[in-house]
């Protein structure tokens, strides 16, 4: 949270394409903010000097979402600025203009882009071009912003990170890489059992663990999704067909048949393990209703705090440092 001079980091101007571009210190200084945010809105639902008065946002949406969508546009709005949605078919980056002149066009309109689109290197170069902070809502590759609530989350749930033990049984995807690159640089030990062929990028697994080592966590990826839940205090599951792999749907329903997040699966890990899912849910594929509707769920937990780790995390890359909100 704080530098080695003791004073908190500016994050202003950041970007926060992949989930390695916070530090660890970084990350707990964005859950702090975001925690201070949680409970003031939640004890009014507003915010009495929102210090975002008059910034906005531009959000670039080339696939579905709810929770994204929803928490950065009315979590600016809580934060009193605001923000605009676009698409593909209206922006048309690499189409109608390049992603090099959206970005040069944009950052003279708003404060900060936020993009969905599958390739992460369109992320990247937008990132790279333009002069105000970047955020990824979701790539191919990592969905960043995801594995902030998440380990919030996880926090929230246990009082701690240090030593906590997370199973993620599915598809080494981009839920996976943000979750074990946050989650290893604040002590947990990530474990992944996913079926053969469906393994998570080398490089991220690198970075994850030079982050474990570092960090007191662990990384730990195998196949047996029961030896990988047992011990865990949390159990973690997400699609198994990302947005973009449609075509792949039937194939990926057989190979995934035995990694479902089902009470029998639950019970190795013990009562008090808890469950996760970044959503949207198939209910009886990757999880069962049984497990999701339960008193093991934390997924709605997850899913409102994408609202106040995001205010956090737009607060500290858009905020004034001085906290004057005029
Ligand atoms: N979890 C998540 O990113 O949800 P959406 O796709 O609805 O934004
Ligand atoms: N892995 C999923 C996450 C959805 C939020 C996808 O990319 O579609």
């Amino acid at each position: 949270m704080n530098s080695a001079s003791g004073q908190p980091r500016s994050l202003r101007g950041r970007d926060f394409v992949g989930a390695a571009d916070l530090s660890p210190d970084e990350v707990r200084q964005v859950f702090l903010t975001a925690a201070t945010l949680k409970a003031e809105f939640t004890a009014g639902r507003r915010h009495a000097h929102p210090p975002l008065l008059r910034r906005s946002l531009a959000m670039l949406f080339e696939r579905p979402s709810l929770r994204t969508r929803v928490t950065f546009e009315a979590g600016m709005l809580q934060l009193g600025g605001g923000a605009i949605q676009l698409t593909s078919g209206n922006v048309g980056w690499g189409v109608r203009e390049s992603v090099a002149d959206v970005a040069r066009n944009l950052q003279s309109f708003v404060d900060a882009i936020v993009i969905r689109t599958g390739p992460h290197e369109i992320a990247e170069e937008l990132a790279a071009r333009a002069d105000v902070p970047v955020i990824n809502a979701l790539t191919l590759h990592e969905h960043p912003c995801q594995a902030l609530a998440d380990v919030f989350t996880l926090r929230e749930a246990h009082g701690r990170l240090d030593g906590l033990i997370v199973a993620f049984v599915g598809d080494g995807n981009n839920v996976f890489h943000s979750l074990a690159l946050v989650a290893c640089g604040q002590g947990v030990e990530v474990r992944l059992a996913h079926p053969p062929g469906y393994a998570p990028d080398p490089a991220v697994v690198t970075a994850a663990t030079d982050l474990a080592a570092a960090n007191g966590g662990r990384l730990l990826i195998g196949h047996d999704p029961r030896a990988a839940v047992e011990g865990a205090d949390v159990i973690y599951a997400d699609a198994w067909t990302s947005m973009g792999q449609e075509s792949e749907a039937d194939r990926r329903r057989a190979d995934f048949a035995a990694y479902q997040v089902n009470e029998s699966l639950c019970a190795v890990a013990g009562t008090a393990a808890r469950v996760m899912h970044c959503l949207p849910a198939h209910r009886g594929e990757e999880i069962t209703s049984e497990v999701m509707d339960g008193p093991r769920s934390l997924i709605f937990q997850q899913s409102e705090n994408r609202l106040h780790v995001q205010k956090g995390l737009l607060v500290e890359l858009i905020g004034d440092p001085a906290g004057d909100a005029a």
